[in-house]
Protein backbone atom coordinates (compact mmCIF):
# COMPACT_ATOMS: atom_id res chain seq x y z
CA UNK A 1 0.00 0.00 0.00
CA UNK A 2 1.26 3.31 -0.83
CA UNK A 3 0.39 6.51 0.32
CA UNK A 4 0.87 10.40 -1.29
CA UNK A 5 -0.34 13.58 0.52
CA UNK A 6 -1.84 16.71 -1.28
CA UNK A 7 -0.86 19.90 0.31
CA UNK A 8 -3.41 22.37 0.96
CA UNK A 9 -2.81 23.50 4.70
CA UNK A 10 -5.77 22.86 6.45
CA UNK A 11 -7.23 21.14 3.52
CA UNK A 12 -4.56 18.23 2.92
CA UNK A 13 -5.52 15.00 2.89
CA UNK A 14 -3.68 11.52 1.69
CA UNK A 15 -4.27 9.73 -1.33
CA UNK A 16 -4.16 5.45 -0.57
CA UNK A 17 -3.11 3.43 -3.65
CA UNK A 18 -2.62 -0.22 -3.46
CA UNK A 19 -4.23 -4.11 -4.75
CA UNK A 20 -6.73 -4.85 -2.12
CA UNK A 21 -6.92 -1.54 -0.10
CA UNK A 22 -10.88 -1.78 -0.48
CA UNK A 23 -10.47 -3.56 2.65
CA UNK A 24 -8.78 -1.29 4.89
CA UNK A 25 -11.60 1.61 3.92
CA UNK A 26 -12.93 1.62 7.17
CA UNK A 27 -9.73 1.47 9.12
CA UNK A 28 -8.43 4.40 6.99
CA UNK A 29 -11.52 6.29 7.91
CA UNK A 30 -10.83 5.99 11.25
CA UNK A 31 -7.67 7.19 10.95
CA UNK A 32 -8.42 10.52 9.02
CA UNK A 33 -10.89 11.48 11.68
CA UNK A 34 -14.15 10.42 9.74
CA UNK A 35 -17.11 10.04 11.85
CA UNK A 36 -20.60 9.75 12.30
CA UNK A 37 -22.90 8.29 9.75
CA UNK A 38 -21.63 7.52 6.26
CA UNK A 39 -23.58 7.59 2.89
CA UNK A 40 -22.04 5.52 0.54
CA UNK A 41 -23.20 6.61 -3.59
CA UNK A 42 -22.52 4.16 -5.81
CA UNK A 43 -24.35 2.61 -9.34
CA UNK A 44 -25.69 -0.57 -9.92
CA UNK A 45 -23.09 -2.04 -12.11
CA UNK A 46 -20.19 -0.74 -9.65
CA UNK A 47 -22.27 -1.59 -6.41
CA UNK A 48 -22.75 -5.00 -7.38
CA UNK A 49 -19.04 -5.57 -7.74
CA UNK A 50 -17.95 -3.25 -4.66
CA UNK A 51 -20.70 -2.42 -2.52
CA UNK A 52 -20.36 -5.39 -0.15
CA UNK A 53 -16.83 -5.56 0.61
CA UNK A 54 -16.81 -1.79 1.49
CA UNK A 55 -20.22 -2.40 3.63
CA UNK A 56 -18.58 -4.83 5.54
CA UNK A 57 -14.89 -3.16 6.59
CA UNK A 58 -17.02 0.41 7.38
CA UNK A 59 -19.96 -1.60 9.75
CA UNK A 60 -16.72 -3.58 11.29
CA UNK A 61 -14.96 -0.15 11.91
CA UNK A 62 -17.89 0.81 13.62
CA UNK A 63 -19.79 2.44 10.84
CA UNK A 64 -23.43 3.12 10.03
CA UNK A 65 -23.96 3.49 6.57
CA UNK A 66 -26.94 4.55 3.99
CA UNK A 67 -26.54 3.13 0.44
CA UNK A 68 -27.42 5.36 -2.11
CA UNK A 69 -27.72 4.10 -5.52
CA UNK A 70 -27.72 6.19 -8.82
CA UNK A 71 -28.44 5.05 -12.22
CA UNK A 72 -25.28 4.52 -14.45
CA UNK A 73 -24.04 7.16 -17.29
CA UNK A 74 -23.11 10.77 -18.20
CA UNK A 75 -26.65 11.41 -18.36
CA UNK A 76 -27.86 11.12 -14.90
CA UNK A 77 -24.88 14.01 -13.85
CA UNK A 78 -27.24 16.79 -13.16
CA UNK A 79 -28.51 18.58 -10.57
CA UNK A 80 -31.99 16.31 -10.52
CA UNK A 81 -29.51 12.97 -9.40
CA UNK A 82 -28.17 15.86 -6.63
CA UNK A 83 -31.47 17.05 -5.76
CA UNK A 84 -32.54 12.85 -5.64
CA UNK A 85 -29.24 12.60 -3.59
CA UNK A 86 -29.80 15.71 -1.33
CA UNK A 87 -33.34 14.06 -0.24
CA UNK A 88 -32.49 10.16 0.20
CA UNK A 89 -30.13 12.32 3.00
CA UNK A 90 -32.50 14.55 4.57
CA UNK A 91 -35.31 11.68 4.31
CA UNK A 92 -32.66 9.28 6.68
CA UNK A 93 -31.75 12.23 8.91
CA UNK A 94 -27.99 13.24 8.20
CA UNK A 95 -27.14 16.13 9.79
CA UNK A 96 -23.87 17.90 9.61
CA UNK A 97 -21.67 15.65 11.21
CA UNK A 98 -22.25 13.07 8.50
CA UNK A 99 -20.09 11.68 5.55
CA UNK A 100 -20.41 10.99 1.92
CA UNK A 101 -18.75 8.32 0.25
CA UNK A 102 -18.20 8.71 -3.44
CA UNK A 103 -17.95 4.39 -5.05
CA UNK A 104 -17.32 4.52 -8.72
CA UNK A 105 -16.02 6.29 -11.58
CA UNK A 106 -15.75 9.84 -12.31
CA UNK A 107 -19.36 10.40 -12.96
CA UNK A 108 -20.04 9.17 -9.51
CA UNK A 109 -16.92 11.05 -8.16
CA UNK A 110 -18.06 14.31 -9.06
CA UNK A 111 -21.98 14.09 -8.70
CA UNK A 112 -20.52 13.13 -5.29
CA UNK A 113 -18.73 15.60 -4.84
CA UNK A 114 -20.82 18.46 -5.79
CA UNK A 115 -23.38 16.92 -3.35
CA UNK A 116 -21.44 16.98 -0.35
CA UNK A 117 -19.69 20.56 -1.32
CA UNK A 118 -23.14 21.65 -0.83
CA UNK A 119 -25.43 19.51 1.69
CA UNK A 120 -25.86 22.09 4.73
CA UNK A 121 -22.92 24.18 3.23
CA UNK A 122 -20.33 21.17 3.31
CA UNK A 123 -20.13 17.88 4.51
CA UNK A 124 -16.63 15.85 4.10
CA UNK A 125 -16.57 13.18 1.15
CA UNK A 126 -14.32 10.27 0.36
CA UNK A 127 -13.43 9.03 -2.98
CA UNK A 128 -13.26 5.11 -3.89
CA UNK A 129 -12.08 5.67 -7.56
CA UNK A 130 -13.21 2.82 -9.43
CA UNK A 131 -12.30 3.55 -13.02
CA UNK A 132 -8.32 3.97 -14.43
CA UNK A 133 -10.00 7.55 -15.19
CA UNK A 134 -11.10 8.27 -11.64
CA UNK A 135 -7.84 6.71 -10.28
CA UNK A 136 -5.57 8.97 -12.33
CA UNK A 137 -7.24 12.12 -12.26
CA UNK A 138 -10.75 13.00 -11.64
CA UNK A 139 -10.46 11.35 -8.19
CA UNK A 140 -7.31 14.11 -6.75
CA UNK A 141 -8.04 17.85 -7.07
CA UNK A 142 -11.43 18.77 -5.85
CA UNK A 143 -13.20 19.77 -8.83
CA UNK A 144 -16.86 18.41 -8.61
CA UNK A 145 -19.94 19.11 -10.42
CA UNK A 146 -22.42 18.28 -13.01
CA UNK A 147 -23.67 18.82 -16.29
CA UNK A 148 -25.99 21.57 -17.15
CA UNK A 149 -28.26 20.92 -20.83
CA UNK A 150 -26.84 24.08 -22.09
CA UNK A 151 -23.35 22.00 -21.58
CA UNK A 152 -20.77 19.71 -19.94
CA UNK A 153 -19.72 20.50 -16.02
CA UNK A 154 -21.01 23.66 -15.91
CA UNK A 155 -22.44 23.58 -12.32
CA UNK A 156 -19.64 22.95 -9.83
CA UNK A 157 -17.89 23.81 -7.15
CA UNK A 158 -14.34 23.45 -5.93
CA UNK A 159 -14.73 20.95 -2.84
CA UNK A 160 -11.29 18.65 -1.40
CA UNK A 161 -12.09 14.89 -0.50
CA UNK A 162 -10.89 14.16 3.11
CA UNK A 163 -9.62 10.99 1.65
CA UNK A 164 -8.89 8.77 -2.04
CA UNK A 165 -8.69 5.41 -1.89
CA UNK A 166 -7.31 4.14 -4.90
CA UNK A 167 -7.58 0.15 -5.20
CA UNK A 168 -6.11 -1.22 -8.33
CA UNK A 169 -7.58 -4.92 -7.89
CA UNK A 170 -10.93 -2.60 -9.14
CA UNK A 171 -9.95 -1.83 -12.27
CA UNK A 172 -9.43 -5.90 -13.41
CA UNK A 173 -13.50 -5.50 -14.03
CA UNK A 174 -13.36 -2.58 -16.31
CA UNK A 175 -14.39 -3.03 -20.00
CA UNK A 176 -11.71 -3.04 -22.05
CA UNK A 177 -12.19 0.65 -24.05
CA UNK A 178 -13.15 2.75 -20.14
CA UNK A 179 -9.74 1.03 -19.13
CA UNK A 180 -7.62 2.08 -22.44
CA UNK A 181 -8.77 5.62 -22.74
CA UNK A 182 -8.12 6.22 -19.15
CA UNK A 183 -4.47 5.45 -20.31
CA UNK A 184 -4.86 8.57 -22.64
CA UNK A 185 -4.51 10.87 -18.95
CA UNK A 186 -1.70 8.38 -18.31
CA UNK A 187 -0.07 9.19 -21.10
CA UNK A 188 -0.56 12.77 -20.95
CA UNK A 189 1.50 13.08 -17.36
CA UNK A 190 4.13 11.68 -19.36
CA UNK A 191 3.98 14.34 -22.03
CA UNK A 192 3.64 17.63 -20.18
CA UNK A 193 5.93 16.35 -16.45
CA UNK A 194 7.69 13.62 -16.90
CA UNK A 195 9.51 12.11 -20.30
CA UNK A 196 10.97 9.31 -17.94
CA UNK A 197 7.62 8.36 -17.02
CA UNK A 198 6.51 8.51 -20.62
CA UNK A 199 9.56 6.23 -21.96
CA UNK A 200 8.40 3.91 -18.65
CA UNK A 201 4.68 3.44 -20.47
CA UNK A 202 6.06 3.17 -24.14
CA UNK A 203 8.34 0.36 -22.85
CA UNK A 204 5.77 -1.28 -20.85
CA UNK A 205 2.88 -1.08 -23.18
CA UNK A 206 2.48 -4.71 -22.68
CA UNK A 207 2.36 -4.84 -18.83
CA UNK A 208 -0.20 -2.21 -19.12
CA UNK A 209 -2.62 -3.73 -21.52
CA UNK A 210 -2.46 -7.17 -19.38
CA UNK A 211 -3.66 -4.65 -15.96
CA UNK A 212 -0.12 -6.01 -14.27
CA UNK A 213 -1.10 -4.95 -10.63
CA UNK A 214 2.95 -3.54 -9.79
CA UNK A 215 2.45 -1.71 -12.96
CA UNK A 216 -0.78 -0.14 -12.06
CA UNK A 217 -0.03 0.40 -9.01
CA UNK A 218 2.54 2.32 -10.41
CA UNK A 219 1.02 3.96 -12.98
CA UNK A 220 -1.41 5.60 -10.26
CA UNK A 221 0.71 6.62 -7.85
CA UNK A 222 2.80 8.60 -10.21
CA UNK A 223 0.06 10.35 -12.44
CA UNK A 224 -1.70 11.31 -8.15
CA UNK A 225 1.72 12.63 -7.60
CA UNK A 226 2.01 14.81 -10.59
CA UNK A 227 -1.68 15.68 -10.30
CA UNK A 228 -1.21 16.34 -6.26
CA UNK A 229 2.19 18.60 -7.17
CA UNK A 230 -0.03 20.89 -9.51
CA UNK A 231 -3.12 20.78 -7.55
CA UNK A 232 -0.94 22.05 -4.38
CA UNK A 233 0.73 24.87 -6.69
CA UNK A 234 -2.67 26.48 -8.05
CA UNK A 235 -5.97 24.42 -6.44
CA UNK A 236 -7.94 26.72 -8.40
CA UNK A 237 -7.05 26.87 -11.76
CA UNK A 238 -5.75 30.27 -11.81
CA UNK A 239 -2.35 29.48 -13.79
CA UNK A 240 -0.19 26.22 -14.22
CA UNK A 241 -3.26 23.90 -13.44
CA UNK A 242 -4.11 24.68 -17.01
CA UNK A 243 -1.19 22.25 -17.84
CA UNK A 244 -3.80 19.68 -17.37
CA UNK A 245 -6.35 20.46 -19.99
CA UNK A 246 -3.09 19.35 -22.83
CA UNK A 247 -4.41 18.00 -25.27
CA UNK A 248 -8.30 18.89 -24.05
CA UNK A 249 -9.02 21.66 -26.29
CA UNK A 250 -9.20 19.93 -29.60
CA UNK A 251 -10.22 16.94 -27.34
CA UNK A 252 -13.35 18.67 -26.41
CA UNK A 253 -14.00 20.17 -29.96
CA UNK A 254 -13.73 16.52 -31.25
CA UNK A 255 -16.48 15.14 -28.41
CA UNK A 256 -18.85 17.99 -28.88
CA UNK A 257 -18.50 17.59 -33.01
CA UNK A 258 -18.64 13.77 -32.95
CA UNK A 259 -21.41 13.80 -30.30
CA UNK A 260 -20.59 12.33 -26.92
CA UNK A 261 -21.69 8.64 -27.60
CA UNK A 262 -19.11 8.29 -30.82
CA UNK A 263 -15.80 8.87 -28.91
CA UNK A 264 -14.82 7.94 -24.65
CA UNK A 265 -13.30 11.11 -23.05
CA UNK A 266 -10.01 9.50 -23.33
CA UNK A 267 -10.35 8.78 -26.75
CA UNK A 268 -11.02 11.96 -27.57
CA UNK A 269 -8.05 13.86 -25.37
CA UNK A 270 -5.81 11.04 -27.48
CA UNK A 271 -6.84 12.60 -31.06
CA UNK A 272 -6.33 15.76 -28.91
CA UNK A 273 -2.72 15.04 -27.56
CA UNK A 274 -1.73 13.88 -31.00
CA UNK A 275 -2.48 17.24 -32.94
CA UNK A 276 -1.23 19.09 -29.40
CA UNK A 277 2.53 17.13 -30.84
CA UNK A 278 1.99 18.35 -34.19
CA UNK A 279 0.89 21.63 -33.17
CA UNK A 280 3.81 22.27 -30.25
CA UNK A 281 6.59 21.14 -33.23
CA UNK A 282 5.20 23.54 -35.42
CA UNK A 283 5.50 26.02 -32.84
CA UNK A 284 9.12 24.81 -32.41
CA UNK A 285 8.23 23.76 -28.84
CA UNK A 286 9.58 20.06 -30.15
CA UNK A 287 11.36 18.07 -32.67
CA UNK A 288 9.90 15.71 -35.31
CA UNK A 289 11.12 12.74 -33.65
CA UNK A 290 8.94 13.61 -30.41
CA UNK A 291 5.71 14.36 -32.39
CA UNK A 292 6.55 10.57 -33.43
CA UNK A 293 6.88 9.22 -30.39
CA UNK A 294 4.38 10.74 -28.92
CA UNK A 295 1.87 9.83 -31.93
CA UNK A 296 3.40 6.05 -31.63
CA UNK A 297 2.69 5.57 -27.98
CA UNK A 298 -1.04 6.56 -28.48
CA UNK A 299 -1.61 4.30 -31.52
CA UNK A 300 0.45 1.28 -29.93
CA UNK A 301 -2.22 1.55 -26.57
CA UNK A 302 -5.10 1.04 -29.29
CA UNK A 303 -6.38 4.67 -28.40
CA UNK A 304 -7.65 6.99 -32.33
CA UNK A 305 -5.08 9.73 -32.99
CA UNK A 306 -6.35 10.78 -36.49
CA UNK A 307 -8.34 14.10 -36.55
CA UNK A 308 -11.95 13.24 -37.65
CA UNK A 309 -12.80 15.04 -41.06
CA UNK A 310 -15.07 17.88 -39.99
CA UNK A 311 -14.39 20.74 -42.10
CA UNK A 312 -12.08 23.53 -40.71
CA UNK A 313 -14.83 26.19 -40.17
CA UNK A 314 -16.46 23.43 -38.04
CA UNK A 315 -14.02 22.73 -35.67
CA UNK A 316 -13.52 26.73 -35.51
CA UNK A 317 -17.19 27.45 -34.73
CA UNK A 318 -16.74 25.14 -31.75
CA UNK A 319 -13.55 26.71 -30.60
CA UNK A 320 -14.80 29.59 -31.10
CA UNK A 321 -17.98 29.08 -29.01
CA UNK A 322 -16.26 30.44 -25.35
CA UNK A 323 -16.74 34.51 -25.31
CA UNK A 324 -13.56 34.87 -23.63
CA UNK A 325 -12.01 33.20 -26.71
CA UNK A 326 -13.63 35.05 -29.50
CA UNK A 327 -12.74 38.31 -27.61
CA UNK A 328 -9.04 37.17 -26.28
CA UNK A 329 -8.00 33.96 -27.91
CA UNK A 330 -7.11 30.83 -26.42
CA UNK A 331 -3.99 29.46 -24.06
CA UNK A 332 -3.35 26.14 -25.76
CA UNK A 333 -0.57 23.94 -24.17
CA UNK A 334 2.20 22.66 -26.11
CA UNK A 335 4.44 20.73 -24.94
CA UNK A 336 8.35 21.39 -24.83
CA UNK A 337 9.92 18.08 -26.14
CA UNK A 338 8.65 15.45 -23.87
CA UNK A 339 8.23 16.06 -20.35
CA UNK A 340 7.96 19.43 -20.29
CA UNK A 341 5.41 21.88 -21.00
CA UNK A 342 5.09 25.66 -22.30
CA UNK A 343 1.52 27.36 -23.15
CA UNK A 344 1.14 29.76 -26.51
CA UNK A 345 -1.60 32.43 -26.17
CA UNK A 346 -3.73 31.96 -29.74
CA UNK A 347 -5.43 34.58 -31.33
CA UNK A 348 -6.11 32.86 -34.60
CA UNK A 349 -8.10 29.50 -33.34
CA UNK A 350 -8.12 28.43 -37.15
CA UNK A 351 -4.17 28.76 -37.24
CA UNK A 352 -4.07 25.75 -35.10
CA UNK A 353 -5.89 23.39 -37.17
CA UNK A 354 -3.31 24.45 -40.23
CA UNK A 355 -0.41 24.02 -37.84
CA UNK A 356 -1.79 20.33 -37.11
CA UNK A 357 -1.94 19.89 -40.83
CA UNK A 358 -5.87 20.14 -40.84
CA UNK A 359 -6.63 20.86 -44.56
CA UNK A 360 -9.38 23.13 -44.19
N1 LIG B 1 -13.55 16.26 -11.43
C1 LIG B 1 -12.56 16.16 -12.27
O1 LIG B 1 -11.47 16.71 -12.05
C2 LIG B 1 -12.74 15.36 -13.51
C3 LIG B 1 -11.64 15.10 -14.33
C4 LIG B 1 -11.83 14.30 -15.45
C5 LIG B 1 -13.09 13.77 -15.73
N2 LIG B 1 -14.13 14.05 -14.91
C6 LIG B 1 -15.48 13.50 -15.16
O2 LIG B 1 -15.40 12.08 -15.04
C7 LIG B 1 -16.45 11.51 -15.80
C8 LIG B 1 -15.93 10.29 -16.54
O3 LIG B 1 -15.48 9.34 -15.60
P1 LIG B 1 -15.27 7.80 -15.99
O4 LIG B 1 -14.51 7.73 -17.24
O5 LIG B 1 -14.76 7.14 -14.78
O6 LIG B 1 -16.74 7.33 -16.39
P2 LIG B 1 -17.91 6.63 -15.54
O7 LIG B 1 -17.93 7.08 -14.15
O8 LIG B 1 -19.15 6.82 -16.34
O9 LIG B 1 -17.50 5.10 -15.60
C9 LIG B 1 -17.49 4.41 -16.84
C10 LIG B 1 -18.32 3.12 -16.77
O10 LIG B 1 -17.60 2.15 -16.02
C11 LIG B 1 -18.44 1.61 -14.98
N3 LIG B 1 -17.54 1.23 -13.90
C12 LIG B 1 -16.94 2.03 -13.01
N4 LIG B 1 -16.07 1.33 -12.28
C13 LIG B 1 -16.12 0.05 -12.71
C14 LIG B 1 -15.44 -1.14 -12.35
N5 LIG B 1 -14.47 -1.13 -11.43
N6 LIG B 1 -15.74 -2.28 -12.99
C15 LIG B 1 -16.69 -2.28 -13.97
N7 LIG B 1 -17.34 -1.19 -14.37
C16 LIG B 1 -17.07 -0.03 -13.74
C17 LIG B 1 -19.40 2.72 -14.68
O11 LIG B 1 -20.56 2.25 -14.05
C18 LIG B 1 -19.65 3.29 -16.07
O12 LIG B 1 -20.62 2.52 -16.74
C19 LIG B 1 -16.99 12.61 -16.71
O13 LIG B 1 -18.24 13.02 -16.23
C20 LIG B 1 -15.97 13.72 -16.56
O14 LIG B 1 -16.54 15.01 -16.70
C21 LIG B 1 -13.99 14.83 -13.81
ZN1 LIG C 1 -9.69 14.69 -19.24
Amino acid sequence: MERLTVSLADRSYDIVIGSGCLADTGQLCRESGLRGRVAVVTNPSVGRLYFQPVLDVLRNAGYDVLKIELPDGEEYKTLATVNAVYTELIRNGFDRGCFLMALGGGVIGDITGFTAATFLRGVPFVQIPTTLLAQVDSSVGGKTGVNHELGKNLIGAFHQPRLVISDVETLSTLDARDFVSGLAEVVKYGIVFDVDFFSYLSANRDRLLLRQRDTLVHLVHRCCELKAHVVAQDEREAGVRAVLNYGHTLGHAVETLAGYDTYRHGEAVAIGMAQAAAISESYGHADHADTVRIVDLIRNLGLPAHLPPFTGEEYATVLLRDKKVREKGLTFVCNRGIGDFVFEHVSDVSSLLTRCGHGG
